[in-house]
């Protein structure tokens, strides 16, 4: 692997100049129209909310059942456990000592006050292009209306290299775009507003890009698709076979605002909890500007998809066949796809498949999950489940993992024979679902090639080191024993 080895000397050799502090200008964004209006007293409070709802801070900043923005979350990356830092006012363990140039360089460049960098799990590579007015508004919100929550949050502990820190200005240097928001003057407003929205607080990119090797986004692959954690978030692009090329602008707005885009997708996973958090709350103008921006993303296209994902899968039963078989129980050996599909999904989501009539049990076929190329909703979805509220209401199906809202816990083979039921008679045909992919889904996604080459390396120091060890002692030994010297045999 030349080229990784690659990119992973020249981060580390930025990282050594960034160190020797070869680097330190901070840019600054300025005011423009797509970052909203100017702030009078009497609406920063408001403006201040919907802008940290925009942003989602609380998506990560607060964790299961803990109190608003005081971290704790830990969020799975592919290098490991990243928990969210409390971002109440609190001085001892909030950002209560932040001035506002500190929360501007950890919004806009990932620096802690302490100068420390921030992981990238904090979308910093997104919220670099909020306008000065924005970030200013954020401040205050932060230091004003949010309580202080006087609880530290568990510290952040990688594996190396990625627990050096100054590592990531190395990576910031190679991939943090510089340069303040420009809005383009060439397109409307509406426009300009969904760029400023999709690119910065909305951070839709953060999930929907591939990264690279070095977790960076792919450049000229905006929107075109990427892991996250368990999750797939799929290419997202105009283009019909590949991405939503085949969605109308208020399908679109009507998926960000309940999750449920009828006989298409539903948003479970991160992106349940984005529209549950954060998109729901957007207005109606700005929901139509994220739309009409995303539809308008250069298309990538995939020539694997030879048909969108949305157009895959029929009705269909086997029921027939099941008759007279005995009812499917977790200790009746081991269950056919069609027994678990019965037993286990069918009730809600219909015998055929086909969802109710009311849609609130979703159809199986034209469903994203099962259309994908890439089965990870599929498994993931049947692993974790769907929970998401909104003003629509509450979407609610149990995770068939073993959690704690789970109705009965399916092994990796079982969901994998239901999987490849489903996809045989709902979704797309020649998918196959393992059960190692569903393993590495219930352990929250694939990690690192990055990690892998390091634990490789940490192994060949060990060894190397272990050898120096046995050397050395080997060494004084014989000197010891002087005269005796050939007696003893190497050991290894
Ligand atoms: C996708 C998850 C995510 C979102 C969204 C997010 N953050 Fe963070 N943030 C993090 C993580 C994770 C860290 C800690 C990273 C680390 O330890 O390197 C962090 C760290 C920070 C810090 C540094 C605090 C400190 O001293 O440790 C500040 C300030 C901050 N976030 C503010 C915000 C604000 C304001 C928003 C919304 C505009 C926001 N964050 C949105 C994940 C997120
Ligand atoms: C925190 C990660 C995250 C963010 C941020 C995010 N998404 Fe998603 N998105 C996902 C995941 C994961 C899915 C798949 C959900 C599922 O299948 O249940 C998804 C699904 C979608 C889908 C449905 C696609 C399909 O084929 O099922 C659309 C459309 C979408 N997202 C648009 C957006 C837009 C627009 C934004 C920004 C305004 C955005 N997303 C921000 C993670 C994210
Ligand atoms: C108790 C009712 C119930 C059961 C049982 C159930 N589901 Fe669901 N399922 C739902 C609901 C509700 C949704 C979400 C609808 C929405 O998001 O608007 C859903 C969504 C889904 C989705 C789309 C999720 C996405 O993110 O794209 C898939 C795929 C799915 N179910 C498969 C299954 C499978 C497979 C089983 C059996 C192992 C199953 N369901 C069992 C109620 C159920």
């Amino acid at each position: 692997m030349p080229r990784p080895r690659h990119c992973l000397i020249i981060a580390v050799a930025v990282a050594v100049a960034v160190a020797a502090g070869a680097c330190g200008a901070i840019a600054r964004a300025d005011d423009a129209p797509g970052g909203g209006a100017t702030v009078d007293s009497t609406q920063w409070v408001e403006r201040g909310e919907y802008l940290a709802r925009a942003a989602d801070c609380g998506a990560c900043h607060t964790a299961p059942g803990g109190k608003p923005f005081a971290g704790g979350l830990a969020i799975s990356s592919p290098v490991g456990v990243i928990y969210a830092s409390n971002i109440t006012p609190s001085v001892e363990d909030g950002i209560g000592r932040y001035s506002e140039q500190q929360f501007e360089r950890a919004l806009r460049r990932g620096v802690r006050a302490d100068g420390a960098h921030l992981y990238p799990a904090m979308p910093y590579t997104s919220y670099r292009i909020l306008t000065d007015a924005d970030v200013h508004v954020l401040y205050r919100y932060f230091m004003e209306v949010v309580a202080p929550v006087d609880a530290a949050a568990p510290r952040t502990e990688l594996a190396f290299p990625m627990n050096i820190r100054v590592s990531m200005a190395a990576w910031n240097l190679l991939f943090l775009g510089g340069g303040p928001w420009q809005p383009d003057p060439r397109r409307s407003d509406g426009w300009n507003r969904g760029r400023y929205l999709v690119e910065g607080a909305a951070h839709c990119g953060t999930c929907h890009t591939p990264r690279g090797f070095l977790m960076q986004e792919k450049q000229g692959q905006l929107l075109a698709g990427g892991q996250v954690g368990a999750w797939f978030a799929p290419n997202i692009t105009a283009d019909v076979d590949s991405g939503i090329g085949s969605w109308s602008q208020d399908e679109l707005v009507q998926y960000l605002r309940s999750g449920d885009a009828r006989g298409k997708a539903q948003a479970a996973g991160s992106m349940g909890e984005a529209v549950e958090h954060s998109f729901q709350y957007l207005s109606a103008a700005d929901l139509n500007a994220i739309a009409t921006y995303v539809r308008s993303v250069p298309a990538i296209h995939d020539p694997a998809d030879e048909r969108s994902r949305f157009a895959v899968g029929q009705a269909s039963s086997d029921l027939g066949q099941l008759r007279g078989t005995s009812a499917v129980a977790a200790d009746s050996g081991t269950p056919s796809g069609a027994e678990l599909f019965q037993g286990n999904c069918a009730s809600c989501h219909a015998p055929l498949g086909q969802g109710s009539r009311d849609g609130y049990y979703p159809s199986l076929f034209s469903n994203s999950a099962l259309g994908s190329r890439n089965p990870n909703n599929l498994i993931a979805t049947i692993l974790n489940g769907v929970n998401r509220t909104t003003a629509a209401g509450q979407a609610f199906m149990p995770g068939f993992g073993g959690g704690a809202v789970g109705l009965a816990a399916l092994s990796d083979p079982e969901i994998a024979s239901l999987g490849n039921y489903l996809l045989e008679h709902y979704g797309r045909r020649g998918i196959v679902v393992t059960a190692a992919q569903v393993a590495e889904v219930r352990r929250g996604g694939p990690s690192s090639p990055l990690i892998a080459l390091a634990r490789a390396a940490i192994a060949a120091a060990a060894i190397v080191l272990m050898l120096i060890v046995v050397l050395r002692v080997l060494k004084k030994r014989t000197r010891g024993k002087g005269i005796n010297r050939t007696d003893r045999e190497s050991p290894v």
